[in-house]
């Protein structure tokens, strides 16, 4: 008896908390399926459709032109006193912007005001005077700030062919924009043998094969680096035989890379605007064709299903860098001087290689005309996307900076690859018949 009744106590002891805890659970239970049932009940309301951007009811133009800001939160003006592409690029936000128009009160709105609507494409002394360390700056620096505010170059080797609808009436699934140099003739000769043949091709699993173009884009041999052989009469040879160089008459050097986008978009628009995507890349990357062909096939299939449409659509991927700051080393290719740039890089896809949706390309073309070229290619882009408001979409499988080292020589570290970089033109034939024999083995 008396056993038992002890055991009572501590059944008692036990269970009072248990039972507390299970009222708590049960009210913890009750709250949250209110929570949910109201709000499922007020979103089958659904709430008035809002633009993606703001445009003030009184903008006085009536323009499609959307207000460049606020895209972040509006005490954030992004103004770094001092530099120069930050100072030149706000006002042209604010050039832009329906609300706030009063760009003349900074020492350059007068420079502004002295300009003709197609600025002149001579060099310009005038950026020079207003950067105090001008001339410490290195060359390439030099010759960017000189030349900055020109982005027309004619054309000196066009295809506008490259993208004519065929008897089966199919534009392009995927047009390759490579940047190349003239004298890389092996690479491209290597990216036509093997990941960037212009025709149908297969995708992985079949689904997503379509019409693939590829075309490079050149500038002219850089005359300052020092005598060049004479490359002329070879690349026209090339291009009557393979009907695939685009070249435009500026110094092909590394600060001058924007230009081949911005010339591109330009292009793409006239000639090429049906084909859904633009892969933008390096004549120095690998791709597997087909599994990026295959992976857009997934995400259009997946869009389709949601919006039912395929129309306005802004995507982009890659390999997704977020945060960066300018490299402040003076002795390194992307050293960007303090006085010309001030602030973080907004989220920008590696250079190695890009892919995005054509009506995207068409955006950016349009948006690129309000931001002032900056000289490197891959955050400049960034810098148009951030004002377009969409952030680029990060992919796993663009090894803009390879595998590791022990991985490099086994095929089947390949398999979840879109694109590695970077690759020699015999490695890209040899990792391709590689790849070809033994991926399906993994
Ligand atoms: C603005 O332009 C669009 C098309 O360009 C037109 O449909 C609309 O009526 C215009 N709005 C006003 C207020 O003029
Ligand atoms: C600002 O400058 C433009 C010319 O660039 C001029 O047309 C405009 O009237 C000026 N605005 C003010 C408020 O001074
Ligand atoms: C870009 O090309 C133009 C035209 O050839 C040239 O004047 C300028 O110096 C080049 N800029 C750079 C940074 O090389």
């Amino acid at each position: 008896m008396a056993r038992c009744k002890c055991n009572g106590q501590v059944l008692c002891l036990v269970l009072l908390p248990c039972m507390v805890m299970g009222h708590l659970l049960v009210y913890i239970l009750v709250s949250i399926f209110v929570a949910i049932s109201y709000h499922s009940s007020s979103s089958s309301v659904s709430p008035p459709q809002l633009p993606s951007h703001f445009i003030a009811s009184g903008a006085s133009r009536n323009t499609s032109a959307l207000a460049s800001h606020p895209l972040s939160p509006f005490w954030n003006l992004r103004l770094e006193e001092g530099a120069l592409w930050n100072q030149l690029q706000h006002l042209r936000d604010r050039e832009h912007n329906p609300i706030l128009r009063g760009a003349n009160s900074t020492k350059f709105g007068l420079f502004l005001e002295g300009r003709n609507s197609s600025p002149p494409c001579g060099p310009q002394p005038r950026w020079a005077s207003l950067l105090q360390d001008f001339n410490s700056l290195s060359e390439q620096m030099k010759d960017f700030v000189l030349s900055m505010d020109c982005r027309t170059y004619p054309v000196l080797i066009d295809q506008p062919e490259l993208c004519r609808v065929e008897d089966k009436g199919q534009a392009p699934v995927l047009l390759m924009a490579i940047k190349s140099q003239v004298g890389n003739f092996e690479n491209r000769q290597a990216i036509r043998e093997t990941w960037g043949r212009s025709g149908w091709v297969e995708a992985e699993d079949g689904r997503g094969s379509g019409l693939v173009r590829t075309v490079f884009l050149l500038g002219r041999q850089d005359a300052m680096t020092g005598p060049h052989p004479d490359l002329g009469p070879l690349l026209d040879l090339e291009s009557s035989r393979n009907g695939d160089i685009l070249q435009w008459d500026f110094r092909d050097t590394f600060f001058n890379l924007t230009l081949k986008d911005v010339l591109f978009w330009d292009w793409f628009a006239q000639n090429c605007p049906y084909a859904r995507f633009i892969f933008k890349g390096d004549d120095d990357v690998f791709i597997r064709t087909d599994s990026l062909l295959e992976y857009l096939h997934s995400q259009s299939a997946k869009r389709v299903k949601k919006r039912r449409t395929q129309m306005g659509w802004d995507f982009v991927v890659g390999d997704v860098i977020s945060n960066a700051w300018p490299n402040r080393r003076p002795d390194t290719k992307y050293y960007i001087p303090e006085s010309f740039y001030k602030g973080a890089y907004p989220a920008y896809a590696g250079g190695g290689g890009v892919v995005y949706s054509n009506s995207l390309a068409l955006q950016l073309r349009g948006v690129s005309r309000r931001v002032h070229l900056f000289p490197i290619d891959d955050v400049y882009l960034g810098m148009c996307l951030h004002r377009l408001g969409i952030s680029p979409t990060h992919h796993a499988g663009f090894l803009t900076f390879d595998l590791p080292e022990r991985e490099k020589e086994r095929p089947c570290a390949y398999r979840s690859v879109i694109l590695v970089h970077k690759r020699s033109p015999k490695q890209m034939l040899t990792l391709w018949n590689d790849l070809r024999e033994s991926l399906s083995e993994c």
